[in-house]
């Protein structure tokens, strides 16, 4: 494993016709940009990618890069391919351990990235419209749900969010509506405040995900596309004629996926009035009617009148407030017991240590046994130093 710095490798200039040439030189001035990253060997490039999406760490307004490994000489007989990831910040100790985990090799360095080329679009619309030291600001990425675009604006380019919308909806030509973050989620039904920035004034679309189809409201019911990896997940953990209680179902999203590729009972409940009758219809749309069975409610009231013991799953995504919860969970759980699937925000470096230690206290004082902790992980970056975590936790009454 190697820490070190190196210098980076130049970056060729292809051979062609003199204009040819000219227009790679500007368009390499424009469209590329020097950037602190981590190299590793292309064989585990794909894990390691995996996880510094989930750490926040890629910068995502750069390509990701493969080179041979002889354009970092001192690296030779490593691997004959190295891929390069732009970083937005140096890693912690704890991501460089995790990372350590996945990859034999790893090697710090500096490269001259591509710039993705909906930024430079993006950048070139906004050339004498936004002052230009206001570009740093315009948003790297953002959401999108079905043709809707949501980002978050940094309050420096607020006043000019119309120009930058307008630029999105003609660099993205699939986006129709975009609105910006006017707060945080928030509220028992966990939704947030969105402001309509350009396109169409419209909060309704139908977002497509692991083959399935979600109709969505994006400003009454949650929904969240950075989570289709970790719907995955939790779905292939169980296994065909299993039964499952998403206790926190929103639209549906892991109770719809896990019918349709699983083919297991989901009872899925949600305290949202709008979320239910998306869900409703999501069922429809996804021919699961026969397995998943919604219901409205509060899900300790819902769990306490319909479904007790019953469960080899249980799901908990309110990251929130999860823990308030934990023996709602266990009651819905056969009595030989069965996975939760239990998610909490978790901060710095020992949020993943904190949401276990959390989860372990509220389940013993439910009088339920831990039998093992099957996975603990951070699904994904929610602000600088917080982490929505993932327990996957087998019990036991
Ligand atoms: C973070 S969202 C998750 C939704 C869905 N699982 C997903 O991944 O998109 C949490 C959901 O829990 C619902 N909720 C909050 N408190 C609840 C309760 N006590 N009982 C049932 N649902 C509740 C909210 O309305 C919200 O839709």
């Amino acid at each position: 494993m190697s820490f070190g710095f190196s210098r980076a490798p130049r970056f060729r200039i292809p051979r062609g016709p003199p204009q040819l040439f000219l227009e790679v030189v500007f368009g390499v001035l424009l469209m590329r940009r020097l950037s602190f990253c981590i190299a590793t060997c292309s064989l585990v490039a794909e894990r390691v990618r995996r996880l510094l999406a989930e750490f926040g760490t890629l910068d995502r307004e750069l390509k990701v890069e493969r080179i041979s490994v002889d354009a970092l000489p001192g690296l030779l007989g490593i691997c004959s391919e190295l891929v390069l990831f732009p970083l937005v910040r140096p890693l912690s100790r704890l991501e460089l351990e995790q990372l350590k985990g996945v990859a034999g090799f790893l090697h710090f360095c500096s490269h001259s990235f591509m710039v993705r080329e909906h930024m430079v679009n993006i950048t070139k619309l906004l050339k004498g419209v936004l002052p230009e030291r206001f570009f740093k600001f315009i948003p790297r990425s953002f959401d999108i749900v079905g043709d809707i675009a949501i980002l978050e604006l940094n309050p420096e380019v607020w006043g000019f969010r119309d120009v930058i919308g307008e630029a999105i909806l003609k660099v993205n030509r699939h986006v129709k509506a975009v609105f910006a973050k006017g707060g945080r989620v928030d509220g028992i039904y966990r939704v947030r405040r969105l402001v309509h920035v350009a396109g169409e004034k419209r909060t309704l679309t139908f977002h497509r995900e692991n083959g399935c189809i979600f109709k969505v409201d994006v400003a009454s019911a949650y929904f969240s596309p950075r989570l289709s990896g970790e719907r995955v997940r939790v779905a292939n953990q169980v296994k065909p004629g299993e039964t499952v209680v998403d206790l926190f179902a929103g639209v549906g999203p892991f109770a719809i996926l896990i019918a349709k590729r699983r083919g297991g009972i989901v009872h899925a409940i949600d305290i949202n009035p709008y979320a239910f009758q998306l869900l409703e219809e999501n069922i429809k749309l996804n021919k699961v009617s026969s397995l998943v069975h919604p219901y409205l409610g509060d899900c300790r009231e819902v769990v306490n009148t319909h479904l007790r013991r019953l469960a080899d799953h249980v799901i908990m995504n309110l990251p929130s407030l999860a823990y308030e919860f934990i023996d709602v969970a266990c009651l819905a759980l056969r009595e030989s017991g069965g996975i939760i699937h239990y998610y909490q925000f978790g901060r710095g470096e020992t949020a993943c240590n904190d949401v276990v230690e959390l989860f372990k206290s509220r389940l013993s004082e439910s009088g339920v046994a831990l039998v093992k902790i099957l996975n603990v992980k951070r699904v994904r970056s929610t602000s600088p130093r917080e982490w929505q975590v993932a327990v996957d936790a087998l019990v036991a009454p």
